[in-house]
């Protein structure tokens, strides 16, 4: 895409966006933004788990943490990250998401309102970096910028974790996007004949009122993603750049086809475990990487 094709006021939408409505909440700590998210009982565990693969590849303890587009830090896995650190340094383009998150971790926790491809800090200040889902909201001339970003900022020796997504980009995912599509069709028409609402609800715990469900019907904001190759290509100078799966199914995929009368569970322990075993195969060909690199003074620019 050309320059001069992109919008100059992306960010600030985006961050409109994330002010009045994705950080909005629709259910007790349930935000706007879970609607990407499957909530329901059966796929908990899988969630659970792909969430835990981050902390893995993080460095276990040090004084600052970065979590670049932190949001309000809506999952308990997630406070996780920070455990072993002094301060968990939240930078979001959101107010609103600091203003959130600060009611989660409090003392723990340093408040920058930023932009991820401009970091506010000095080079080699973080032990650790992790930032979810939000390079993508990032106009395509910047990405590179945001990962560069993050390297500088980490300390020597020190490691980030990038949860992506390939969106169509993945395989796995154009593969699946057909009959994704027709399980949705017959599970309405099955509600339908059986006299339930006519789609299911996959967020526990949200309201019904009429103003959640303008909230859940409201438009998203923008994204954007490169593929494997843009990444690989792009992003070489990183030390360690290793791109494994953080989870390989989207959000569509598992509210069309797991379901616990189809042992849906079992289906998805299956599927970790064919993800622990494989986990490039999974990270290139799947729904969601993780990008992983480190900081090597001697080989970074
Ligand atoms: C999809 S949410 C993800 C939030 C959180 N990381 C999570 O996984 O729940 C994206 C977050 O990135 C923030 N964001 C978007 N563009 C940003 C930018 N250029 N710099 C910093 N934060 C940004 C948004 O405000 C929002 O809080």
């Amino acid at each position: 895409m050309l320059q001069t094709e992109i919008d100059p006021d992306i960010k600030q939408r985006v961050r409109e966006f994330y002010d009045s409505i994705g950080w909005r909440e629709i259910g007790e700590g349930v935000y706007q933004n879970a609607r990407y998210e499957d909530l329901r009982p059966v796929v908990r565990e899988y969630i659970h788990r792909c969430h835990v693969r981050v902390g893995r590849h993080l460095p276990s303890e040090g004084i600052y943490l970065l979590d670049g587009g932190s949001g309000p830090i809506q999952y308990p896995e997630y406070i996780e990250y920070s455990r072993g650190y002094r301060y968990r340094v939240c930078l979001d383009i959101s107010k609103r998401a600091l203003t959130e998150a600060r009611t989660r971790i409090k003392g723990h926790g340093l408040f920058v309102v930023g932009d991820i491809a401009h970091l506010p800090f000095k080079d080699g200040t973080f032990q650790g970096v992790v930032s979810l889902h939000t390079v993508h909201h990032l106009p395509p001339q910047d990405h590179r910028a945001a990962f560069l970003e993050f390297n500088r900022v980490l300390q020597d020796g020190g490691r980030a974790v990038v949860v992506h997504s390939w969106k169509t980009h993945s395989p796995l995912r154009r593969l699946s996007d057909g009959p994704v599509e027709i399980a949705f069709k017959l599970i309405r028409l099955y509600r339908r004949l059986r006299g339930l609402e006519e789609s299911p609800r996959n967020l526990p715990g949200t309201e019904e009122s009429p103003e959640t469900q303008a909230l859940l019907s409201a438009p998203g904001s923008y994204t954007y993603s490169h593929g494997y190759r843009w990444m690989k290509e792009n992003l070489k100078q990183l030390a360690g750049l290793d791109i494994r799966v953080w989870r390989s199914v989207s959000t569509n995929f598992m509210r069309a086809f797991v379901h616990r009368r189809f042992f849906g569970r079992m289906w998805l322990r299956m599927l970790y475990w064919l993800e622990e075993r494989a986990p490039h195969f999974f990270g290139r060909f799947g729904q969601y990487p993780m990008i992983l690199f480190e900081k090597h003074l001697e080989r970074s620019t």
